[in-house]
Parts: structure tokens; C-alpha cells; sequence
């Protein structure tokens, strides 16, 4: 399968992800956060392009629900949840459904609505990633979210956990020097480094003069998920992937 990088939503040319099974990374802390809710057992997640979307959505849904998000790293104004994914657990949020928004992550999910497959993912959930890429046969792009608008190392660095682990079970040809780039970036940064890793990064330094940087631990526990979501429709839903599905 050809697998290639595409560092930024913005770059992203008419028609890129048409056909492909794409994922969407933003590592610190979006997408990291629908794998933990996932896990939780939040039933779904949808996607909101903007925060006033989420709390009118939210309001007018008559299921069991929750708001969550961020602005500037920290939890919005009558929003129910931050951005933490530790913040996520079963006795609190099972059976409830999300209404999401943040500044880059949902952003990028919403982008990629020309994809024909499309996932979350994070660092977190690289190998389980890799696994519903492989499952659609298709060609694979690996979009990385940003930060604000710029390039960022983490995204980078998830992409490169999840070629790793494509590795393992398809014969992957990286398709441009980006992908080559997201695979050497994962190679040469150590296992039990990546907290470091993303930590010296723009958002690593965002979240953590939020007073957030135990979120910065959870996102760098590489593979501690095996839940990734699938996102659907329109308005866009992440739903947890099934393997058959
Ligand atoms: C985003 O989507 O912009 C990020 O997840 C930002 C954050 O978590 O602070």
C-alpha cells in the first residue's frame, strides 16, 4: 500500500484525499482525547467546527450528553470537559455522547471530508490505527492537525508510530518524502523519550503553561489504547471502529 504525510490541512491540494483511508492526528490534544473517550465508552463524538456549534448541538440533543473542548489550551466558558484525556472515565461518561470542538484538531477532521475512509488518531492508539488502515486495502494519508496553522513535531511523531506499525503487517511504500520523514522522525526518538519529545514542541509548551502538563504524560504513553475512532457522516461522528466494519 503507498502511505504518505500530509503536514498540514491547509496544504492539502483539491481531490488529495479522494479514495484514501486517511487518519487524522492531533496528538496534543484532540485526537488523543476521542481514543480516551472512546475508551470510556462515550458512544460517539461529533465533530463541531466551532465552540457556540457544540453548546447549541449539544442543547438540542436529547440523549445523555456532554461538552468538551478547548480555547487557548483551557476549558471553554459552560463547556463540560476540557481537552484532558484523562479526564475520561467510564463511571462518568459511558453511554453519553460528545459535542467537540478545539482550535486545530476538529478542524482538521472536518477537512478531510473527501476521504473515503477516515480515523483518529494519536500516539496513543498507533498500533490499533494502523490496524483499520490496513483493514480498509486502500491507499493511506496520514494528516497531521497543527498548531495553529503551523507544522507541528507531535502530529509528526504519531504518524510516524503509526508507519511503524504498518509495517508490521502490509508492505507499505512511503509515497513522499514527508512520510519518509514522520517514519526517520519515530526511529531516531527513543521509546521512553517521547514525553520529552513532546514536551520541547509548540503545543507541548501551550498545554503546559496551561498548567495542564499531566496531559503531555497521557498523550505520550505510545500504544496504551486499543480503540480508534471512525468518523462518519455529516455533520461528522467518531464513532469506535469494529474491526468488520
Ligand atoms: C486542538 O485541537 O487545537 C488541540 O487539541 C489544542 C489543545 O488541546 O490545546
Amino acid at each position: 500500500m503507498l502511505v504518505e504525510v500530509a503536514l498540514l490541512p491547509a496544504l492539502l491540494t483539491p481531490g488529495q484525499l479522494r479514495g484514501r483511508a486517511v487518519a487524522v492526528f492531533d496528538v496534543l490534544r484532540a485526537t488523543t482525547s476521542m481514543a480516551a473517550a472512546l475508551a470510556a465508552g462515550v458512544v460517539d463524538i461529533q465533530v463541531c467546527p466551532d465552540l457556540t456549534t457544540a453548546q447549541l448541538s449539544a442543547a438540542a440533543c436529547p440523549d445523555p450528553h456532554l461538552t468538551c473542548g478547548e480555547k487557548d489550551a483551557v476549558k471553554p466558558e459552560g463547556f463540560d470537559l476540557g481537552n484532558s484525556p484523562g479526564a475520561f472515565n467510564a463511571a462518568e461518561h459511558r453511554g453519553k455522547k460528545l459535542f467537540m470542538s478545539t482550535t486545530n484538531g476538529t478542524r482538521a477532521i472536518l477537512a478531510a471530508g473527501d476521504a473515503r475512509w477516515l480515523f483518529t488518531a494519536a500516539l496513543v492508539n498507533a498500533k490499533a490505527a494502523a490496524r483499520a488502515l490496513t483493514s480498509t486495502g486502500g491507499d493511506i494519508t496520514l494528516l497531521c492537525s497543527g498548531t495553529n496553522g503551523r507544522f507541528s513535531l507531535e502530529d509528526l511523531l504519531g504518524a510516524g508510530a503509526v508507519i511503524d506499525s504498518l509495517h508490521e503487517s502490509a508492505d507499505v511504500r512511503l509515497e513522499s518524502d514527508a512520510a519518509l520523514l514522520a517514519q526517520q522522525h519515530f526511529e531516531a526518538t527513543n521509546r521512553r523519550e517521547l514525553l520529552a519529545a513532546l514536551s520541547q514542541t509548540q503545543g507541548g509548551r501551550n498545554v503546559a503553561r496551561a498548567n495542564l502538563s499531566q496531559d503531555l504524560l497521557f498523550c505520550a504513553m505510545l500504544n496504551s489504547i486499543d480503540v480508534v475512532g471512525v468518523v462518519k457522516g455529516s455533520p461528522p461522528i467518531v464513532r469506535r471502529w469494529e474491526p468488520g466494519q
